[in-house]
């Protein structure tokens, strides 16, 4: 028997209904379309009205049952990358798990903000290769509007809300994940945090008056590391894998900014036609961009595409994936 990969066999997702427009927000707060537009590459995003994470992550995940012919009980586990859980504990994936009836799954929510889906198909992945899991599930999803402050422009501007999922099954064709670089430096949580509702601030009447429980982001500080780091770390998993530019079919990157997107594009060597780009419509879902924008793409997608998965986020945290993509649509 050939080694044993982990492959994505199946991508869906969800996005609420709800479409915030820069033309709305610039009736919240003191900015304009033509700034958010030529600063982020943000036009809108969708807000999630009523419900949790759970709600967006259970539509993604009926889906990808559905498109990958999986029942319920076979369903060996499931990774939740988000930083807008259900509640503190349980875990979203316990909640997620109830609610489809995954009764042979356990699982757990894994935090690495904006790189919590390339740190969750990372470590999914390795139940998948040493044989152990047939079918494992990783989410990336947010709800960033029931943590942002709609009254701080510098941030409400950016995020929205959404929910991508993949499937992970054993491959014995040499297709799925590659390969992996991940890194986290905690010294960066100064610049992008939500200071309170945890055990150091936990929820008092004063961290609510300070605006506490909200994102908070120094934009300038974070748009250097990301920059530098998310184009550096995807040049790293090329040259460590020996792909050319020729080689890479599709960059698939966070989406923070277009032009930090921008920015690793033209280091990796890559013309804007092999970027997936859905920022326009979704602005930042954190830990839902990326399976957002495989789900936006797939059609486009054929066996056997070198595909670099790119991100950086809170902590900080960031990293490439290098996949091998393993089916037609
Ligand atoms: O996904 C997790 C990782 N996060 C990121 O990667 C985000 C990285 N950072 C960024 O994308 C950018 O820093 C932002 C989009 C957040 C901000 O863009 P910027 O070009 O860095 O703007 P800035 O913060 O330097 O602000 C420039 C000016 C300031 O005014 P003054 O001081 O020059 O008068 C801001 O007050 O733009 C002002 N400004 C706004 N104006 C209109 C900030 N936000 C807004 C706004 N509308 N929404």
């Amino acid at each position: 028997m050939g080694k044993i990969t982990a492959a994505i066999t199946g991508v869906a997702g969800y996005l609420p209904d709800y479409i915030l427009t820069n033309e709305e927000l610039s009736t919240i707060v003191d900015t304009s379309d033509e700034w958010i537009t030529s600063r982020t590459g943000i036009k809108e995003r969708r807000i999630m009205k009523n419900g949790a994470s759970s709600d967006m992550s259970v539509e993604a995940v009926r889906a990808l049952l559905e498109k990958t012919n999986t029942k319920p009980e076979e369903v060996d586990l499931v990774i939740v990358g988000t930083v807008t859980p259900d509640y503190p504990f349980p875990s979203t994936s316990n909640v997620l798990c109830d609610k489809l009836g995954l009764k042979n799954a356990w699982g757990y929510d894994l935090i690495a903000a904006c790189s919590g889906f390339i740190y969750g198909i990372s470590t999914g992945a390795q139940f998948i290769e040493t044989g152990r899991y047939k079918k494992v599930i990783v989410v990336g999803v947010d709800k960033m509007s029931s943590i942002i402050d709609y009254q701080d422009r510098t941030t409400c501007v950016i995020f929205g809300d959404g929910a991508g999922a993949v499937m992970l099954e054993p491959n014995e064709e040499g297709l799925g994940i590659q390969d992996f670089i991940l890194h986290a430096d905690g010294s960066g949580r100064e610049y992008l945090l939500q200071p309170a509702g945890g055990s150091l601030n936990p929820a008092s009447h004063e961290t609510v008056d300070q605006r506490m429980h909200f994102v908070k982001q120094e934009g300038k500080q974070v748009f250097k590391f990301a920059v530098t780091n998310m184009a550096e770390v995807s040049a790293q998993i090329m040259e460590k894998n020996n792909l050319s530019s020729e080689d890479v079919d599709w960059l698939v990157p966070h989406q923070a900014n277009l032009r930090i997107i921008d920015a690793t594009a033209n280091r990796m060597g890559l013309p804007k036609e092999k970027v997936m780009i859905n920022i326009q419509k979704y602005g930042n879902t954190t830990a839902g961009t990326l399976p957002l924008c495989l789900w936006d793409y797939e059609k486009q997608l054929k066996k056997g595409d070198n595909l670099i998965l790119s991100a950086f986020g809170g902590g900080f945290t960031w990293g490439a994936v290098y996949i091998k993509w393993a089916y037609n649509s």
